[in-house]
């Protein structure tokens, strides 16, 4: 068979939206899709006490716990940095890791960021691996789709940054093969004509059971928007207003109608998602002390410090927090901050709501008795509130 290059006809595919029975169409029967933001990397926010964990056995045990809880979601990031990352010990890679907990949970979707471009990875292994978890998982993984906003990342594998604009093309070409390889009933061949690679009499079995597996695109430029409209069930948004809940709500209406008309007139539906971190205690002014421990105590500004600037980056996505606070390095964590009791908690969660946002992925600062905080303390009231079936 000779080679073809015909993807740019290429139809846009069924994915797991189009299946009812699809655990990602279950869990989008929430009023709000509730999910985890873990943290698989070392990432000191502060010296303020606090068990949270890179390791593989911590953050499995919370994932375990959210997924017997009726957690919808759970997500890691990814990410390439030299020696001392983020000032800190070490990251697991989230492609492996959310994969591996696809053996001990039952429900719950497990979302892995995968650069998507690094290697390059031949479509044809992501293809095959993502069958292989999606198959295991029983249609509940899914891939986090990132292009590689630092250009320190790009010179460890070797290349200089690739523009950004041009990274969500050769995203697209990858994908169109990618749905090919994951729904031909034949053998498909293909030539890169953005990328290095080439496909000869391509195949791959199983089939993911739900089309393909599940799809997100962390991004909040155009081109990440215009390649996620036809690629993607999530986008990971961020608030272009910053991190206040005040200017967040005030500026997310408008960034997700945008969104969702993109996706519209390609026929398509996408569901927004936003990582909040909760800081939440029984009264607002131990919350509000919470809070201030974790700002008070941040370590000295370093530069490779988390929120920091030292490893160049032309995301986007995360502009909104150019405001002086996080310029000095004084933020909580999460891209919104939700701080106070857990009725303040629902409100805050119920604002976001009412401003457009299908799910949120929760962060906490000590991650897995906060979590259990909030387990305890505000699930029940969320479903009180109707933000929870
Ligand atoms: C919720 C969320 C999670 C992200 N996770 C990762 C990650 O794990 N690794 C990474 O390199 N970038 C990650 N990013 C950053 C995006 O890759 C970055 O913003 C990128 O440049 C896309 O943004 P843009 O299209 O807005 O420029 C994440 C962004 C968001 C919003």
């Amino acid at each position: 068979m000779s080679l073809a290059s015909a993807v740019e006809a290429a139809p846009i595919l069924r994915g797991p939206l189009d299946f009812p029975e699809s655990p990602l169409s279950r869990s989008l029967r929430q009023p709000l899709m509730l999910g985890l933001f873990l943290s698989l990397q070392d990432i000191r926010v502060s010296n303020a006490p606090s068990t949270s964990s890179w390791t593989y056995d911590y953050n499995a045990a919370i994932v375990q716990k959210a997924d017997a809880l009726g957690f919808d979601l759970a997500f890691s990031r990814t990410q390439w940095l030299p020696k001392g990352g983020y000032d800190g010990e070490a990251s697991l890679d989230s492609f492996v890791a959310l994969g591996a907990m696809a053996a001990t949970t039952k429900n719950i979707l497990l979302i892995s960021t995968l650069h998507v471009l690094y290697g390059p990875w031949h479509p044809l292994h992501i293809a095959k691996i993502g069958s292989t978890f999606d198959h295991i998982s029983k249609g509940r993984w899914g891939i986090n789709i990132v292009t590689g906003h630092r250009a320190i990342e790009h010179e460890m594998f070797g290349w200089n940054q690739i523009d950004h604009d041009r990274r969500y093309e050769m995203a697209g070409e990858l994908f169109d093969v990618l749905h090919r390889l994951w729904s031909d009933t034949e053998n498909y061949s293909y030539e890169g004509r953005l990328s290095p690679w080439k496909i000869k009499d391509g195949y791959i079995t199983p089939k993911p059971l739900y089309g393909r597996p599940v799809l997100v695109t962390a991004t909040g430029s155009e081109a990440g928007i215009g390649f996620a409209a036809r690629h993607s069930d999530l986008l990971f948004i961020t608030s272009p207003g910053g991190a206040h809940i005040d200017s967040a709500l005030e500026t997310l209406p408008d960034h997700i109608a945008n969104i969702k008309t993109q996706a519209r007139l390609l026929g398509r539906e996408v569901k927004t998602v936003i990582n909040p971190i909760i800081v939440s205690r029984p009264t607002e002014a131990e919350a509000q002390a919470y809070a201030r421990s974790i700002v008070d105590n941040k370590p000295p500004p370093s530069q490779t410090g988390f929120g920091q600037h030292g490893y160049a980056s032309d995301a986007v996505a995360w502009k909104g927090r150019n405001d002086a606070r996080h310029k000095q390095g004084l933020g909580l964590g999460g891209n919104i901050e939700i701080i106070g009791t857990p009725e303040q908690v629902v409100e805050q969660l119920a604002g976001l709501k009412k401003a457009g946002i299908d799910g949120v992925q929760l962060g906490f600062y000590d991650f897995a008795p906060d979590f259990d905080y909030f387990a305890e303390s505000t699930l029940p009231l969320l479903k009180e509130a109707g933000l929870r079936l």
